[in-house]
């Protein structure tokens, strides 16, 4: 497993990372702890030594999942979690001030609470899990953080990108006040190179890439037909003709593709790590399958400029969140 830096923090962290949004189980229906348990063992064990999860994935299960696994293990894993927005809005609306979505006692108690589930006495990175240039100005949730710093119960810290808007994050990449951003960066959506991916570079901000598979849309798997379980949030992402939407434009990366990836997966995570800002890509996987078929693509062979260049025309400009 090739690794690369998280920026200015000097972390060596995988540069396939596990998302654990899907293993939280409220969001993503029909998660099994043990498959889930046993596919983030497997990643650890294949080298993956960076974990991204959050307070709200499962109100805390999804932490708690990756405590443990990460107890287990025992070696050298950097776990970020995330501060979700007291007014309980993604994406984080324009003229909603700070105050009401990070006010610092909020700030506080969640760490306190992503600190019990993850069973540890220090988070390596905390984000913010919303956020807005506009709240650079006030003071509350940054006093907050950097106490908790001070305190040692935060290595570093971060924010989360509000969803296909990376243009509102520019600002507090170049701010100096935070270690890493994680943002949507896919096939589909490719505009965090535009000015968020160049920023992040110049000021030494480490970079995670989320949602590389669309949510499952970029990994060939979804067809018109596709049916997903009950209360699962991708009923309403891939709603009405979006299904066959996918479907078409994964058949044409499919042919696209030629030697350079052997599935639209592979295509989409290699898309990902071939921009040169990006730290680790956070794929979702809770089988074991999806585990190793992902472990296994670091090897530092980056996409070729011809197939970068044909990509472009795969950009998909769309928010199935709105
Ligand atoms: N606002 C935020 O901060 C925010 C929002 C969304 C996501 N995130 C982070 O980003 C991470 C990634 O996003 P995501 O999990 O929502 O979606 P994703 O990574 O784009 O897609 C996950 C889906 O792809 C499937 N998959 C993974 N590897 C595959 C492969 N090699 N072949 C076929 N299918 C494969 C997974 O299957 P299985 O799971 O069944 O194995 C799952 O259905 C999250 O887990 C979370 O950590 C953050």
């Amino acid at each position: 497993m090739k690794k690369r830096r998280l920026g200015r923090t000097g972390l060596q962290i995988s540069e396939i990372g596990y998302g654990a949004w899907g293993i939280g189980g409220s969001e993503w229906m029909g998660a099994q702890d043990d498959e889930s348990l046993r596919a983030l063992r497997r990643a650890l064990d294949l080298g993956v030594n960076f974990i991204d999860t959050a307070l709200a994935y499962g109100r805390g299960h999804s932490e708690e999942l990756v405590g443990r696994a990460v107890r287990e293990h025992g070696g050298e894993i950097v776990v970020a979690t995330k501060v979700f927005p007291k007014n309980l809005t993604w994406p984080a609306r324009e003229g909603v001030p700070v105050s009401e979505v990070f006010p610092a006692e909020h700030v506080t108690r969640c760490c306190e609470k992503s600190l019990k589930n993850l069973a540890t006495d220090r988070i390596d990175l905390l984000q913010l899990h919303v956020w807005r240039d506009e709240w650079l100005a006030e003071d509350g949730w940054r006093n907050a953080l950097q106490a908790l710093q001070a305190a040692g119960k935060v290595r570093f810290v971060g924010i989360s990108v509000n969803d296909h808007a990376p243009q509102t994050a520019v600002k507090a990449v170049s701010s100096g006040l935070f270690d890493s951003a994680q943002v949507i960066y896919n096939i589909f959506d490719p505009t965090p190179a535009d000015a968020l991916l160049p920023a992040c570079l110049k000021h030494d901000i480490g970079v995670l890439a989320r949602v590389p598979l669309d949510e499952g849309g970029l990994t060939g798997m979804i067809r018109p037909d596709s049916v997903f379980p009950e209360g699962d949030f991708r009923n309403d992402y891939f709603a009405g003709d979006r299904r066959a939407q996918v479907f078409e434009r994964t058949e044409r990366l499919r042919a696209l593709m030629g030697s350079e990836a052997e599935t639209v997966a592979e295509l989409a995570l290699r898309f990902c790590l071939s921009h040169e800002a990006v730290t680790t890509v956070i794929p979702g996987m809770r089988r074991i399958a999806t585990a190793e078929a992902n472990a296994a693509i670091s090897d530092g062979r980056r996409l070729s400029p011809a197939l970068l260049e044909k990509l472009e025309a795969f950009a998909w400009p769309r928010n199935f969140y709105a």
